[in-house]
């Protein structure tokens, strides 16, 4: 079969160039615009990355007209059913889904390097009690690279394994120690009987003087929330970390990287703003104050869980969390809680509004997942903390791939200068 192009036309000069066209094994077709600049003299331009695939990979595939979202080919739907996240994890890092004694052997690495270095433990004390906890994570985990010099050789295959195994392991225990020191409590360790997800809330709510037994409906929910939150193609936190690691930056510098764009209240960010929002608008009353807001173009108010920038139907984790916010809310004792009564109406209102409608606003993931947290008993500032560490999967399954890729180079874009031209300079005396 002939090779399909793209024939791009100048057309002042009339000069034309022929690029190839990509085929992807599902998906748009890709222009490859690697010779553009060298065969025409022009640069692309695309902010926000509207139009761009800035790489190839193969481990996660969305549809977001059709809300298909798929993790190595499986659908997140059957994933979330019978999977469980330490499975899904190896899928995403290993391609295949892991037999039983491949899931074993894998539990078993992640659930014995779950402890942190004991000097890290200082770390904490110097944060202020009421910093917030991703500004913690941020520092922390980039700090990891300070401590585990055994693992940082990147074009060691074996030392990329052991530090993602390690960032996967610890992302808990430094989350759960950046809670207890904000509330002044002792760090709690980990307890290797527990499961990852139940490990999680051990280190949260157990203390030195009272143990802590996880509730399986909890368990449940965070692991559904885990694995709904472990990859997202190429969103920005995981460009993030691919720029960073284009750079051959050692990988818990990467992480950290990504755990900072994640932070921003319009990606990770949005599940602790929408709770936010739910307690600003307060009440039933005042929704339509607030839709009204959002519309208005001279506001900066926005409904916070809803919109994305590649769904334009549902959100499949939407609906996935939908569900369990409300059985984990009735299983909690939780279903009067009058936020997720205030997001039942906020949402009805707003899916049958034009201006939502029309620009295909639907509710996102994030919508749903700060209400379940909220049931689990999670404080809003632990919720971006919460998908950090789910994502911290997907993160390192990207930066894996990148560091196997050999198209892999630095990662460079250009501009379009629009500042001043040459200036001769003006001494001081002047100006
Ligand atoms: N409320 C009101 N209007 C909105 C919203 C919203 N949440 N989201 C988008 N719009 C409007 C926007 O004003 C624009 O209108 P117009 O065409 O008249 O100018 C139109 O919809 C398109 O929006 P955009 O900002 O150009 O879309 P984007 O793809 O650049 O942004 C988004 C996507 C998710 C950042 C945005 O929808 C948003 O800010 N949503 C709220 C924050 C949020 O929930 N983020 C979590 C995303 S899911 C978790 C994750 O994967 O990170």
């Amino acid at each position: 079969m002939a090779d399909k192009t793209f024939t791009l036309t100048n057309d002042e000069t009339g000069d034309a160039v022929r690029l190839m066209v990509r085929e992807s094994v599902q998906g748009p077709p890709t222009v490859d615009v690697t010779s553009l600049y060298r065969q025409m003299g022009v640069f692309t331009y695309d902010p926000g990355f509207m139009s761009t695939a800035s790489c190839t990979s193969g481990i996660t595939y969305i549809d977001g007209e059709e809300g298909v979202l798929e993790y190595r080919g499986y659908p997140i739907e059957q994933l979330a059913e019978s999977g469980n996240f330490i499975e899904v994890a190896y899928l995403l890092l290993y391609g295949e889904l892991p037999n039983k004694d491949e899931l074993e052997k894998f539990d078993g690495i992640i659930t014995h390097h779950t402890m942190i270095n004991e000097s890290l433990k200082g770390f904490f004390n110097g944060f202020q009690s009421n910093a917030h906890p991703m500004a913690v994570m941020v520092g922390v985990v980039g700090s990891l690279s300070a401590f585990y010099h055994d693992s940082l050789d990147i074009n060691d295959p074996r030392h990329r394994e052991i530090s993602a195994h390690r960032l996967i392991s610890k992302m808990p225990t430094i989350a759960a120690a950046s809670y207890k020191h904000s509330i002044g409590e002792p760090i709690v360790y980990p307890r290797n009987s527990l499961s990852y997800c139940a490990n999680m809330l051990h280190m949260m709510y157990a203390t030195p003087c009272e143990d802590y037994e996880p509730d399986p409906v909890a368990v449940k929910a965070l692991n559904l929330l885990f694995i709904l939150h472990a990859d997202h193609e190429q969103n920005a936190s995981t460009s993030t970390v691919r720029l960073a690691g284009s750079s051959q930056a050692n990988p818990f510098a990467c992480i950290a990287a990504g755990i900072a764009s994640l932070w921003g209240p319009a990606h990770g960010g949005a599940n602790e703003a929408v709770l936010d929002m739910l307690t600003e608008i307060g009440d039933v009353s005042n929704i339509d104050k607030y839709i009204a807001r959002a519309k208005d173009k001279n506001d900066k108010f926005r409904l916070m869980g809803f919109g994305h920038r590649v769904y334009k139907n549902r959100d499949p984790r939407a609906t996935l969390t939908r569900k369990v916010s409300h059985e984990c809310l009735s299983a909690l004792a939780d279903q009067n809680n009058p936020m997720f009564e205030l997001a039942m109406r906020l949402e009805e209102i707003a899916l049958s509004d034009d201006y939502f409608i029309e620009r295909k606003l639907y509710p996102n993931i994030d919508f749903y997942s700060g209400i379940i947290y909220r049931a689990l008993g999670i404080p809003n500032n632990m919720f971006t903390v919460m998908f950090s560490i789910a994502r911290t999967v997907g993160w390192v399954a990207h930066w894996l791939e990148m560091m196997d890729d050999p198209q892999q180079r630095i990662g460079r874009p250009r501009q379009l200068y629009n500042g001043y031209q040459r200036r001769q300079y003006v001494p001081l005396d002047k100006r």
